[in-house]
C-alpha cells in the first residue's frame, strides 16, 4: 500500500558506488515523491517539476529545457553576466572586508531571476537582498526531507509563496501574458517574447499533459527555478575558496584563477565533486524494485551516497580526497562526478552553472561555455580574494547538508575604492 506521505519506511538501502548510483537514477521505479498530498493537505512543493515523476514530468522537462540552449547559454555568459556581475561588484565590494557567501547569492539571484522570468532592477541592491532572502526560504522548503523543525519550514514557505507571487510574480506574469496575447492576434513574433521558464510555462499551459492548470502550480514551478538556480551556485563559489584557501600553495590558485578561465572552470567541478550541494540523493521505490542486484521493496527509501561515491580512487584517481583541477579522469565520468545528478531529473541548470565538460586534452574551441560559476571564482580572483584572518566562517546548520555556509567573511585587495584611487 503506497502513503501519500512518506515518512516511514519500508526499509532504508544506501548505494555509494558511482555505477550503482546512476543505475539507481535512472531507475523508473524510483520517484522523488515522497510527498504526494495536495498543496491544500500540505505538500509545499506540490506539483513541482523536481518531485513529478513519469509522463508529467517529461513533459514538464521538454518544455523547461528549451530555456537552456547553448546559443543562450553562450549570451548568458559573455554579454550579459559579465557587464551584470562586473557592476554589481563594484558596488558591493566598496571596502577589503565581504562576505562572500552574501556575494554569490546576490550575483547568482541576478541570473537565477532572469532565467526564471522574474523582473527586478540590477541597480537596487535590496531587492536583490529581497529575491535571496526568497531563495533562502524555498531552499529550506526543498530540502524539507533533512529540515530539523519541517512544520515551521511549511509555514514559512506557505507565506513566503504569497509574498514572491504579489510582488515579483504577478507583475512579470501580466505583462508575460499580454505579450502573448499580442503574439497570439498576429501583432507580435512568438521570437519577441522574453526567454524564460514564466513564459514557457504560460504558452504551453493549455496542454493538460504539463499538468499546470492551478496558477499555484505555476508559482512554485517558477519559484523552484529561482531557487534551484541561486543557492547551489552560491554555495559552490563558497566552498571552492573553501578549498582553495586550505591549499598549500592557495595564493599561485588565486593568480591562476585569474588568468584562466578553463582552470576556474575545473576548480568549479573539482569543488562539486568534493563538496556536492546535495551529498546524499534520496529516491522513493513507488514499487518492489532492484538496483545493482539488490531487491528493493516499495516504500523504502534509497539513499543515493554521492559524497563518497565522488571520491572513487577508480575513477578520479589515487589522491582522490586532494583538490586537484588538473587532475585525470576515467573515461566518461564527469569531473563533477554526481553533484548534479543522473537520469531523468539530472540538473538542468548545469551548464549555466557548470559549463560544458571539459575535455581530457583541457583543449577548448570557442564555442565553449565555463559556466558562470567560473566567471564569478575568476572575478573574485581578480580583485584579489584572500581570507579574513580575523572573522571565522559560519555554517549552515538548519540542515544534515554539511557543505552549506551561512556567512563566510573574506578580504579583498582591490575593491572599487582602491582602483579609483
Ligand atoms: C552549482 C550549481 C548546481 C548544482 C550543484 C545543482 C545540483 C542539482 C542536482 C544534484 C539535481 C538533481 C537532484 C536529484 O536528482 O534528486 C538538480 C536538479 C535541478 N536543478 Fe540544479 N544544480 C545547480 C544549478 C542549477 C541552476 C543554475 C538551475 C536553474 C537555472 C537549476 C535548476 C534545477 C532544477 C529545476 C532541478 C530539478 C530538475 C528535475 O527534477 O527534473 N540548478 N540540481
Amino acid at each position: 500500500m503506497t502513503t501519500d506521505l512518506l515518512t516511514e519506511f519500508t526499509e532504508v538501502v544506501t548505494f555509494d558506488r558511482y555505477e550503482q548510483i546512476r543505475e539507481a537514477l535512472l531507475n523508473p521505479e524510483l520517484s522523488r515523491s515522497f510527498d504526494k498530498r495536495s498543496y491544500h493537505d500540505g505538500n509545499i512543493r506540490d506539483g513541482v517539476v523536481s518531485i513529478s515523476h513519469g509522463s508529467v514530468h517529461r513533459a514538464r522537462r521538454r518544455v523547461e529545457n528549451t530555456q537552456f540552449r547553448p546559443d543562450v547559454l553562450r549570451l548568458y555568459e559573455r554579454d550579459l553576466f559579465p557587464r551584470v556581475m562586473d557592476q554589481l561588484l563594484d558596488v558591493l565590494i566598496d571596502r577589503e572586508e565581504a562576505d562572500l557567501y552574501g556575494l554569490g547569492e546576490v550575483l547568482s539571484v541576478v541570473l537565477a531571476s532572469r532565467r526564471a522570468g522574474i523582473e527586478f532592477d540590477p541597480g537596487d541592491v535590496d531587492q536583490l537582498r529581497q529575491l535571496v532572502h526568497f531563495v533562502d526560504v524555498f531552499s529550506q522548503g526543498s530540502a524539507i526531507l533533512d529540515a530539523k523543525d519541517p512544520d515551521a519550514v511549511r509555514d514559512l514557505v506557505r507565506a513566503t509563496y504569497v509574498e514572491f507571487e504579489r510582488d515579483y510574480l504577478r507583475p512579470a506574469w501580466n505583462r508575460r501574458a499580454e505579450l502573448i496575447a499580442r503574439v497570439q492576434r498576429g501583432e507580435l513574433a512568438e521570437d519577441a517574447l522574453p526567454h524564460d521558464i514564466l513564459t514557457v510555462l504560460l504558452l504551453h499551459r493549455g496542454d493538460a499533459n504539463l499538468e499546470l492548470a492551478d496558477d499555484g502550480r505555476v508559482v512554485r514551478e517558477v519559484a523552484t527555478y529561482l531557487q534551484g538556480g541561486t543557492h547551489t551556485s552560491g554555495q559552490t563559489l563558497v566552498n571552492a575558496f573553501d578549498l582553495i584557501f586550505a591549499q598549500d600553495d592557495a595564493a599561485a590558485i588565486v593568480e591562476r584563477l585569474a588568468s584562466d578561465l578553463l582552470y576556474a572552470q575545473r576548480a568549479v567541478h573539482e569543488t562539486l565533486r568534493l563538496r556536492p550541494t546535495t551529498p546524499k540523493i534520496k529516491r522513493r521505490a513507488e514499487h518492489d524494485t532492484s538496483v545493482a542486484g539488490r531487491a528493493i521493496r516499495a516504500d523504502a527509501q534509497v539513499v543515493l551516497d554521492a559524497a563518497t561515491a565522488n571520491r572513487d580512487e577508480r575513477l578520479f584517481g589515487a589522491e582522490p580526497d586532494r583538490f586537484d583541477p588538473d587532475r585525470a579522469v576515467a573515461d566518461g565520468v564527469p569531473r563533477w562526478g554526481l553533484s548534479f545528478g543522473a537520469g531523468p531529473h539530472q540538473c538542468p541548470g548545469r551548464s549555466v552553472a557548470g559549463g560544458f565538460p571539459v575535455p581530457d586534452s583541457f583543449s577548448v574551441d570557442d564555442q565553449h561555455v565555463h559556466g558562470l560559476v567560473a566567471l564569478m571564482l575568476q572575478a573574485m580572483a581578480r580583485r584579489g580574494i584572500g581570507p579574513d584572518p580575523d572573522r571565522v566562517p559560519e555554517r549552515d546548520t538548519r540542515t544534515e547538508r554539511f557543505t552549506r555556509w551561512r556567512h563566510y567573511p573574506v578580504r579583498f585587495a582591490r575593491t572599487a575604492a582602491t582602483a579609483a584611487s
